[in-house]
């Protein structure tokens, strides 16, 4: 059965993931609180007081890697426009585009180091507080960390390994490289001869199923969850702090810029998440 949040599909600046999920995200009813905490030492204390964290990330925690986000000036979109999963799916030269811009490497999501973002998630994992990291990142640095598989849920993916879109057999990228190098000619799967497709999810794509419905039950029980590094804008992914706001947990956002929840969020604090968690984690 469908969840109800996978209808919220569409944001208000009209950036839509997943098929078939339409309708617009209504406005945040009214915040319990304006927020009124707002320092560093005011996270520390909400982190000690929770005993179920859930931390959501955005690409603003890995910018600290040396990978751009999309929404910062510099950042991704203003450098490469997306190529749209019905185009990879219809278009053969819009499928050799996404393969060369995969083996040039120019969006840099793969082969970067986690920085203390990312160390300081991991710590609060050992500390035994953290249910999982929900990430719309695609560059693998929760697991890099040493968070373990089954603490990171992966809602748009990840950029470090290809998939076939029949069969959804794994196939490693550069074990496709030499081929397509030598022919231009994208790979396909070599199990069933489907298209390959790295194995993030496209604007245009489904989101995937398993990855929705755990991120959707750990927000659900937590009694923190933690935003990092998200402008909020892409949905489905960013109605998922709402679900855990409306079950009872304590929202709090570390995030440079404002977002569309800070008004509804018990903190926000725009810091810089890896000297702020530095601080406060390690
Ligand atoms: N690293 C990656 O895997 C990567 C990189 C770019 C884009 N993406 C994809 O792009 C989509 C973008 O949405 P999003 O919300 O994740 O990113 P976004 O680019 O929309 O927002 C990132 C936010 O992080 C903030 N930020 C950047 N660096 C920060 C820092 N050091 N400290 C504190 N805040 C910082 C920015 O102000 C911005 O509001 C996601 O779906 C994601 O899949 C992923
Ligand atoms: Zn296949």
């Amino acid at each position: 059965m469908t969840s109800p949040f996978f209808q919220h599909a569409v944001n208000r600046r009209g950036i839509e993931i997943g098929d078939g999920l339409i309708g617009t995200l209504a406005d945040p009813q009214g915040g319990r609180q304006n927020h009124p905490m707002s320092t560093r030492q005011d996270l520390s204390r909400l982190i000690s007081s929770a005993r179920r964290i859930v931390v959501f990330t955005g690409a603003g925690i890995s910018t600290e890697s040396g990978i751009p986000d999309f929404r910062s000036p510099g950042g991704v979109w203003s450098q490469i426009k997306p190529i749209l999963f019905q185009d990879f799916v219809a278009k053969p030269e819009r499928r050799v585009e996404a393969w060369r811009r995969t083996f040039s490497g120019r969006a840099g999501w793969v082969g970067r180091a986690p920085n203390d973002g990312h160390q300081a998630v991991k710590a609060l994992w050992d500390q035994g507080k953290l249910t999982c990291a929900i990430t719309q990142n695609v560059d693998n640095l929760h697991q890099a960390s040493g968070l373990p598989d089954e603490a990171v849920v992966e809602l748009h993916g990840n950029a470090g390994y290809a998939s076939c879109l029949a069969c959804g057999l794994r196939h490693e990228i550069e074990d496709l490289r030499p081929g397509f190098e030598a022919t231009e000619v994208p790979p396909s799967c070599r199990a069933c001869g489907g298209l390959v497709k790295v194995a993030t999810i496209s604007f245009g794509q489904s989101m995937p199923l398993e990855p929705m419905r755990r991120a959707e039950a750990a927000a659900r029980s937590c009694d923190l969850f933690l935003i990092l590094g998200s402008s909020l804008v892409v949905y489905p992914a960013a109605a998922i702090p709402r679900l855990a706001r409306d079950a009872g947990a304590r929202l709090a956002i570390l995030n440079r810029e404002p977002t569309d929840l800070d008004d509804t969020a018990d903190l926000v604090l725009h810091d810089e998440i890896g000297p702020c968690l530095r601080e406060i984690i390690l």
